[in-house]
């Protein structure tokens, strides 16, 4: 099934969205957070990974335009507008850290709100299509989104961000703060939209579970990106293993693991 698109989000010649990044430097005020960052979001399922202050957020923030950026930022070769109203008409959503849903107000409210810029009709239609997605958001209808788990919020919020039909989706952190059995619901269907053809960008600190859904990853330290590679080589990596999975063995040989095809372009610091 296919997240319905119509004009403006419609996208020439099937082509899918492919976010290029490029010298991206941005930060608060004179505290400058991202240096000459680049980084690509490729159709498929990227994910940015890194500690906690490393500047995933700040980074999801410069490109929707919730803080001022430099550098270049193309997304299919053509340049980001600098707007967040502009930007999200470009096909561009975010989730949020922490969801930020209306607590107030029912799921159905919430997934409205999403879909306020496309006509009433049609609007009904992708609530019906998020429900058909999401079935468990059906049986929830008219409950009161903030009275719902985390797991059951961060899916409203995704559903949300979805009723824009999106062709870039960058989700802040969905398993922050849920348990095992919803981190691997909610990374699922990170994976399932990805695989239906929005390019999805998501930063993440669950480093094992985000790689295992992951096309592409990224390592993202003190604002500059120190390893990147396909996901199942990242997981394999040095610098994955020994700084996240806390292993620096290889557990098939018992010994450190050789250099792979992952790029490292700087030495992790690990002090
Ligand atoms: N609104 C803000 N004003 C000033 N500094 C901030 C603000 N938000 C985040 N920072 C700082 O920017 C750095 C990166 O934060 P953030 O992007 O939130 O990291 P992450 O999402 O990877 O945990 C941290 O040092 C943090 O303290
Ligand atoms: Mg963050």
């Amino acid at each position: 099934m296919m997240w319905y698109r119509d004009t403006p989000f419609r996208l020439g010649g099937g082509t899918q969205a492919h976010l290029k990044v490029q010298g991206l430097s941005a930060g608060y005020g004179a505290f400058l957070v991202l240096r000459d960052l680049t980084l690509e979001a490729r159709p498929g399922l990227t994910v940015v990974l890194g500690p906690n202050g490393a500047g995933k957020t700040t980074l999801l923030k410069a490109l929707n335009g919730l803080i001022a950026r430099q550098g270049t930022v193309l997304l299919n070769g053509e340049e980001l507008p600098e707007k967040t109203h502009e930007i999200v008409q470009n096909g561009v959503a975010l989730v949020a850290e922490g969801r930020q849903l209306f607590p107030q107000m029912t799921v159905t409210e919430n997934l409205e709100l999403g879909g306020w810029l496309v006509p009433k009709a049609e609007r009904a239609r992708r609530i019906e299509q998020a429900f058909e997605h999401f079935p468990k958001l059906r049986e929830r209808a008219t409950q009161l989104a903030g009275t719902m788990s985390g797991g059951e919020q961060q899916m409203v919020a995704v559903a949300r961000a979805m009723m824009c039909a999106p062709r870039l989706l960058m989700l802040d952190e969905p398993s922050l703060g849920l348990a095992p059995k919803m981190v691997d619901e909610l990374l699922g269907i990170a994976r399932r939209i990805a695989d239906e053809g929005t390019t999805v960008l998501m930063v993440e600190q669950n480093v094992k579970k985000a790689l295992a859904v992951a096309d592409r990853g990224y390592v993202l330290e003190r604002g500059v990106i120190v390893a990147s590679g396909p996901a199942k080589l990242l997981a394999r990596s040095t610098v994955i293993r020994e700084a996240y999975l806390g292993a620096d063995k290889d557990p098939a040989t018992g010994t450190t693991n050789a250099p792979d095809a992952v790029q490292r372009r700087k030495a992790v610091a690990t002090a």
